[in-house]
């Protein structure tokens, strides 16, 4: 949680790799930027951007300063703060794969007695290189933290790997793995709605619970990364990672306390325990879907196969939905329907709890219907919580009931507060050594062997994606998938 407590100054320097690339423009910066004006970055810590191209400190600092002025953080932008946190930072250009590369960030970085945290923003062909290069160049000690964004390689054999080269390097209690979604506020709502109440607990299982559906919608389509995408598709892209993180939180176990063992513990179990899907499952369990052509947003969208950089023919899906079932006490016989796609009707990120209807409607003599309560924990665009309720219309005359939602969000509560880049709680718990919100070696190695039986099974099955017209709700199919259990995703 972000307080305002003073930092430990047990860190020194963050050394950015990919400092000029997407994320570190659009994220990285203007998180560090924000943390910097709440006076959460310890006094003296340098902030030091790598990348392989040659820049001089002022015209990387104009670029950073862009970066902010353009970014989320915008409002926080301040000419005299923006100085003082421009004279943290310097730019270095490596040479990842040179003998010595990295000599130029070894005289940049100020002795001192805390750590220094590598932050690996670059593709991720380049973290096993990077870790190490850091290594031979002696610039790892005991107090260095690693982090790493996703994806850690491509399929269990080269996540393995990779994990195991970065294990030659760092400790696995020195690496970070990111999963941005586990620092998104609702998500941080949704562990405080379970593991801060107890009214939720006795109704979080199988007896009350009907089903879970997660889903996370885009508007936008793949724009200028085809190719990375093409290789990659959404199963790898957002299930590997994003939704089974938030499935591992729905589903897992109240950990032992909101420790990082404790808490990684309990989602290493729910990953242990879904239900393999195979080339005998994958038939009736997913659907693969690609966007054509259509409309989104309000203007003409191109199809995936004309995207920029695009090949002629792919058979890679930009939709998946999956019907996947958790085979442990809690859960058995709880389907959870999980979606994601670029280019839907409209971007929204959400978890639906869907409880049982009532036994019995004992307003059925008087016409009325009841509807079963639902638990709707939205990420994105707003973020959430609203519990669905029956109650009793006013007037006089006949019972007439109606659906109520009652609104669990903070937002009403804590009005005013600045919504955060989700980046900025990940960063202070690096900063802090917390890394409870992050994704450990033997999570990411289950999510891929979980993941790999799919893609066996399409191989094996030769399923085809199927086409749906950008703006659209995704493949007809994907509907078919919950109808056929009784089901329907919340729209
Ligand atoms: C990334 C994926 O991890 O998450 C992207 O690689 C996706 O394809 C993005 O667009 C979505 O993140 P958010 O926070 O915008 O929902």
């Amino acid at each position: 949680m972000i307080t305002t407590e003073p930092i430990q100054p047990d860190c020194r320097a963050l050394v950015l790799f990919g400092a000029t690339g997407d994320l570190a423009r659009r994220m990285l910066w203007p998180s560090l930027y924000a943390l910097d004006c709440e006076g959460l970055l310890p006094g003296d810590f340098q902030l030091v951007g790598t990348a392989s191209s040659p820049l001089g400190d002022a015209e990387f600092i104009s670029r950073v300063q862009e970066a902010i002025r353009s970014s989320a953080n915008a409002e926080l932008y301040d000419e005299t703060r923006f100085a003082a946190f421009a004279r943290r930072i310097c730019y270095v250009s490596v040479k990842v794969a040179e003998p010595g590369g990295l000599a130029p960030l070894a005289r940049a970085l100020r002795a001192g007695e805390g750590g220094v945290i590598f932050y690996l923003s670059t593709g991720p062909q380049l973290f096993a290189p990077i870790c190490t290069a850091l290594r031979d160049a002696g610039l790892v000690d005991a107090k260095s933290r690693l982090v790493v964004e996703k994806p850690i390689g491509t399929d269990m054999a080269s996540a393995r790997l990779v994990n195991q080269v970065m294990g030659t390097s760092f400790a696995e209690s020195q690496v970070f793995r990111i999963d941005h979604y586990l620092g998104k506020e609702a998500v941080q709502n949704l562990l405080a709605l379970r593991f801060a109440n107890a009214i939720f607990e006795p109704l979080w299982n199988a007896t009350a619970i009907d089903h879970v559906q997660i889903t996370v919608a885009e508007t936008v389509g793949v724009g200028g990364r085809w190719p990375f995408y093409d290789a990659t598709g959404a199963l790898r892209d957002m299930v590997q990672s994003h939704l089974l993180q938030l499935l591992c939180l729905v589903a897992m176990e109240p950990p032992a306390g909101f420790t990082p063992s404790a808490v990684r513990n309990e989602k290493v179990k729910v990953l242990w325990s879904l239900r393999p899907i195979t080339h005998e499952t994958v038939a009736t369990h997913t659907v693969r879907g690609q966007y054509t052509a259509g409309f989104s947003e309000g203007a003409a969208a191109p199809g995936y196969l004309s995207e920029a950089g695009a090949a002629p023919a792919s058979d890679t899906e930009s939709f998946v939905a999956l019907k996947v079932e958790v085979d442990n006490w809690r859960w058995a016989g709880v389907p959870f329907y999980l979606r994601t796609g670029k280019r839907l009707q409209v971007r929204s990120s959400e978890i639906v709890i869907q409880f049982k209807p009532a036994p019995f409607n004992i307003y059925a003599s008087v016409g009325q219907v009841l509807a079963a309560n639902t638990l709707l924990i939205k990420l994105q665009p707003e973020e959430m919580i609203t519990l669905s309720l029956m109650h009793n219309k006013p007037g006089l005359n006949e019972v007439r009931l109606g659906e109520v939602p009652l609104n669990l969000s903070l937002n009403g509560a804590f009005a005013g507060n600045r919504r955060r880049i989700s980046y900025e709680r990940m960063l202070l718990d690096v900063l802090r050594n917390n890394s409870a919100l992050f994704v450990r070696r033997d999570e990411v190695e289950a999510s891929w062997q979980w993941i790999d039986g799919i893609i066996e099974g399409w191989r094996a099955t030769g399923q085809k994606v199927k086409p749906y017209p950008a703006g659209s709700a995704g493949p007809t199919a994907a509907i078919a998938l919950t109808e056929r259990h009784g089901h329907s995703w919340h729209e």
